[in-house]
């Protein structure tokens, strides 16, 4: 690859733009003292915002962030909007949805505008705000407006952006039959920039709109080329280390970054899902059970870098899928410090991370694995949260070092309840049948392939596990969405050996995942033992909600709080807002029709987690997904992300001569528009910011 690419941000760019030294002088400036915490990353940045012992994550506010409830604040302060079909955003009577710093807005003052025919470098791309929003935290500064704290005015708004989706993201070529033909390592470097994380120093206006304050040392762009370290047991371990990188210890880029988590030491943690799919290989090659294992094929997800980058071809660079699929930490008050990956957590597919501080004091983070039949784990941390010290270095290794386990849900004492026990198992080297004579080396090694150390200690296989929200209103009590399983009911479980070739298995069913061919999804819930996450090996459960369509009664009927008013399918986002609301978002089927009639477009909805009813709160545009979600500290902004819209699949509106994506892409206008309306090129992803007409608390 070209060396620029080794470069991050603004460094490579042989433009106007800012170098990081700029950055960092600029920052300084606003704030002298600030030199120690530009330059030193995520050991020296100052905290003065102390968080409560409780639940730190969901994406919400703290504890100690959170408003005195006022006596009329309620679950369900607000009327329960229709499905829809249309291109807009819907919420309920009273709110107003404002699309917001949409793909290729400039990250600074500096950045070049966005090309609305696609035609947009990848110099370019990596100075504006990249593809497929997802995960996302706010960080609110303090009121010297120079570090984190808890303004809601105010604040750093950090979001992942997923992948690209190549028939909007490329001007046609002249291939008439392939948009993306002839494909150039400059078109492959695009799309690397197009991925990531963007930090965004935003403003509350006083008519309450936000803007995007250009001008900020703050903003940043992390991609798929930014040096990363990598942290923690696996760090230099053999099975890391590549030609460019010899010690292995500083990985190129981060890639599909799904949701993501929130620390209360005020850093933000991105996860690496599906990076098997930019993978491939020239040549012929037999794959590793390992490879195998994490999804790694010939022609990846058909993103085509292997042919251009020699870093995504595993006959050129073996180890390098290896040093991805882990959570991603970073400091956004730190714009010059360097993200960490922490190996610690366990390398998977990652959804999100939701990190909570248990009442004990260990920071524990949550993690699901999204691929049908994978498993659902939790870390907790080897040290303890500091309460009187938040910006201590203490805190902020938290994530360093820890234990690994991963979910076992048994039936419990009565069969056929959808409820019963679980037990969390440790992936230790050395215990669990994770010894030498099963093939595993050491700790390393045992995160490396944490799915197949899974597979050995006997964890469940689960529904499609995505997102996990801690409540913060009731410590150890925890939610996870499965979004949905067509290959449950079967027969073949993963091998405890660990050969089993991703997503081919085809499992029973089991009271945790009731159905075969889920293909609704369901959320399941469960409480720690003594409610302490950071203690408990332990732990019971029970199915919160399967959705569905209430009028089937048989094996796959709904539970009892789905009705004809609130009918969704594949719960994917998930999160608590600091009031104890449940959010739920949608990445299903938009056909509105069969099994998904009257669910319309993808969506957000409320539940209780009290009474476990639910109610719609908006809907997306069309051929959207719905996902990650933020709130200022005083709850009276949300930010929702609107990914992928424009996604024809079989949406009823789609074109009548619609002909697949080679079409589409010569047609970027003909299904979607969302969100710039009727003079756009083509649709592309942004953030909405949900506020209610008179200034209140969002839901209440
Ligand atoms: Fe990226 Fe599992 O959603
Ligand atoms: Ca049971
Ligand atoms: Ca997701």
């Amino acid at each position: 690859m070209a060396n620029s690419l080794l470069d991050d941000d603004g460094v490579s760019n042989p433009s106007s733009n800012p170098t990081l030294s700029d950055v960092v002088e600029r920052a300084v400036a606003l704030r002298p003292s600030r030199r120690r915490l530009l330059l030193g990353g995520l050991g020296a940045a100052t905290l003065p915002f102390l968080a409560g012992l409780s639940a730190c994550g969901s994406d919400s506010d703290t504890p100690a962030a959170t408003p005195p409830a006022t006596p009329a604040e309620t679950t369900f302060g607000f009327t329960a909007v229709a499905t829809s079909s249309g291109d807009d955003v819907v919420v309920p009577a009273g709110y107003v949805a404002t699309a917001f710093v949409p793909w290729g807005t400039p990250i600074n003052s500096f950045a070049p505008a966005w090309k609305a025919d696609g035609s947009g470098t990848a110099a370019e791309q990596e100075q504006q705000v990249g593809d497929n929003h997802d995960g996302m935290a706010f960080f609110g500064f303090d009121t010297a407006g120079s570090g984190f704290g808890e303004r809601s005015d105010e604040g750093l708004l950090v979001m992942n952006h997923e992948y690209i989706n190549p028939e909007y993201f490329y001007a046609p070529d002249t291939d008439a039959d392939d948009w993306m033909a002839p494909f150039t390592a400059e078109k492959a470097r695009k799309a690397q920039a197009g991925h990531g994380v963007s930090v965004l120093h935003v403003k509350r206006a006083a008519d309450g709109s936000w803007q995007h304050v250009a001008g900020s040392p703050y903003n940043r762009r992390i991609h798929g080329n930014t040096p990363i370290t990598l942290q923690g047991p696996a760090a230099g371990h053999d099975l890391v280390k590549t030609a460019a990188d010899p010690s292995g210890t500083v990985v190129l880029g981060t890639l599909n970054n799904c949701g993501n988590g929130r620390t209360p030491w005020g850093t933000y943690l991105t996860c690496e899902e599906n990076f098997n799919g930019y993978f491939g290989w020239n040549g012929a090659r037999t794959p590793s059970a390992l490879e195998n294992r994490y999804g790694i094929a010939a022609g990846g997800f058909g993103y085509r870098w292997h042919l251009v980058d020699p870093r995504f071809d595993v006959n050129a660079t073996p180890n390098e899928p290896n040093r991805h699929g882990w959570v991603v930490e970073i400091d956004p008050f730190a714009p010059a410090g360097q993200a960490v990956k922490r190996t610690a957590l366990g390398r998977f597919k990652h959804e999100n991370a939701e990190c909570v501080i248990a009442p004990g004091g260990k920071a524990v983070v949550y993690m699901g694995c999204d691929e049908r039949n994978e498993y659902v784990y939790k870390f907790v941390s080897a040290g303890s949260f500091d309460a009187a010290n938040p910006t201590s270095a203490n805190n902020r290794n938290l994530l360093a070092e820890g234990t690994l386990y991963v979910a076992r849900f048994d039936a419990g004492a009565t069969a056929g309840d959808n409820m019963g026990t679980g037990v969390w198992i440790p992936l230790v080297f050395g215990q669990n049948g994770l010894t030498a004579e099963n093939g595993f080396t050491s700790q390393a090694d045992v995160l490396i392939r944490a799915r197949q150390a899974a597979d050995r200690v006997g964890a469940t296989m689960m529904d499609r596990p995505e997102w996990v929200a801690a409540n913060p209103k009731k410590a150890g009590e925890v939610f996870l969405t499965l979004t949905n399983n067509n290959r449950r009911g079967g027969t073949t479980s993963n091998a405890a050996d660990g050969s089993t070739t991703a997503g081919s298995a085809r499992p029973a069913t089991d009271e945790a995942n009731p159905r075969a061919n889920n293909v609704w999804g369901h959320i399941v819930r469960w409480n720690e033992t003594g409610g302490d996450g950071g203690t408990a090996t332990t732990f019971t459960w029970d199915i919160f909600v399967l959705a569905g369509q209430p009028s089937v009664t048989d094996a796959r009927k709904p539970s009892a709080n789905i009705t004809l008013d609130n009918l969704f399918n594949s719960p994917d986002g998930l999160a608590f807002d600091s009031f104890g609301r449940l959010w739920i978002q949608t990445d299903g089927s938009f056909t509105n029709s069969g099994d998904f009639a009257g669910n319309g477009n993808n969506q957000m909805l409320v539940a209780d987690p009290a009474t476990k009813e639910i109610r719609r709160f908006l809907v997306g545009p069309a051929g959207s997904e719905v996902t990650g979600i933020t709130w200022t500290p005083d709850r009276k902004t949300m930010f929702v992300n609107i990914q992928h819209p424009g996604e024809v699949g079989s949406h009823p509106n789609k074109p009548a001569d619609y002909a697949g994506d080679n079409w589409i892409a010569r047609n970027a206008s003909a299904f979607s528009r969302w969100p710039d309306g009727a003079t756009a090129q083509r649709p592309r992803s942004a953030t909405v910011v949900v506020r209610r007409s008179d200034g209140g608390v969002v839901g209440a």
